[in-house]
């Protein structure tokens, strides 16, 4: 075995941007892993050498199981892609409480308990890359995708905390900032808008917002990226001695982050009022 490869895990690896990382890491000659819930899904991961798990990040007792098979299967995990995610949508005021607790329970405690559940393996070889796709949506905020956002912003957080509680032991935290990708993701997130806010008093912005999500995930999309575009950046990451801590990559991420930073907050909510056509 090369000393380049290594054994990564890819969560959400049943479609978009974690199918196509899962796909370019083999190819790349690492052995992965590739778990999500829907493992029918993955039939085209397999057959190219893809190690498919069934994984709920939701659900304890799956992600102890994922990471036992992999240690006893191939003893260490040396990347950690967490990838899983989806955007639940809707006006704060709309969204019930249980709804926002699962969006929290995917996207940040799911990021988390995997993570604990690899760093001692990491921290016994004094070695490791774990990286967290949060999301453009992790430094800036859209209308109706309040908890989303939340949810990404707590991802910008807690991989910032980790990065300097782990370098003693030798550990890469990365985060990759993805733009607009064309996948499921902008169709998942305009129906749980449709569900949550398309009646009562923010019907007139969730008609707009709804529009633009389901838009970008057409094939033909306008104003996206396709996913290979993040799979690449982090095959990079993954494969490198001293990763950046930060990749904004995918259309509108580098130009949005940077307005975001320079204009003052009504200007920025009137460019982004805009895009969004309310
Ligand atoms: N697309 C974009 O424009 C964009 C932009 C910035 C950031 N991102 C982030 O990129 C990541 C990947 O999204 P994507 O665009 O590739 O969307 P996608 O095509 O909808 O894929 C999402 C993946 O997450 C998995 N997932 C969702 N809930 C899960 C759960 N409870 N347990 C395990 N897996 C779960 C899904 O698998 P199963 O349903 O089979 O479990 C699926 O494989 C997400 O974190 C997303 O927030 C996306």
């Amino acid at each position: 075995m090369s000393g380049n490869t290594k054994i990564a895990l890819v969560t959400g690896a049943s479609s978009g941007i974690g199918a196509d990382t899962a796909l370019r890491l083999r190819e790349a000659g690492h052995t992965v892993y590739g778990a999500a819930r829907r493992i029918e899904r993955m039939t085209a991961l397999r057959d190219a050498g893809v190690r498919v798990l069934s994984l709920d990040v939701t659900d304890e007792d799956s992600i102890r199981k994922a990471i036992d098979t992999i240690i006893h299967e191939s003893g260490r995990i040396d990347v950690l892609v967490n990838n899983a995610g989806y955007g639940s949508y809707g006006s704060l005021e709309d969204v019930p409480l249980a709804e926002a607790r699962a969006q929290i329970e995917v996207n940040v405690f799911g990021l988390a308990h995997l993570t604990q559940l690899v760093l001692p393996h990491m921290r016994a070889r004094r070695s490791g890359t774990i990286i967290n796709i949060s999301s453009m949506g992790g430094k800036l905020v859209t209308p109706l995708g309040g908890w989303y956002h939340a949810s990404k912003y707590a991802v910008e957080a807690l991989s910032d905390a980790l990065r300097m509680e782990t370098k003693q032991f030798g550990i890469n935290v990365v985060v990759v900032e993805p733009g607009s990708i064309r996948t499921e993701w902008g169709a998942i997130a305009a129906e749980t808008l449709k569900e949550t806010s398309s009646k009562g008093a923010y019907a007139n912005l969730a008609e707009g917002v709804a529009t633009t999500l389901a838009a970008s995930s057409q094939p033909d999309a306008k104003m996206t990226s396709a996913p290979s575009v993040i799979g690449k950046t982090i095959v990079k990451a993954a494969g490198a001695r001293r990763p950046r801590t930060r990749y904004r990559v995918g259309f509108g991420a580098a130009p949005m982050m940077s307005l975001r930073r320079l204009l003052p907050d009504r200007a920025f909510d009137f460019v982004i009022r805009r895009a969004f056509g309310i």
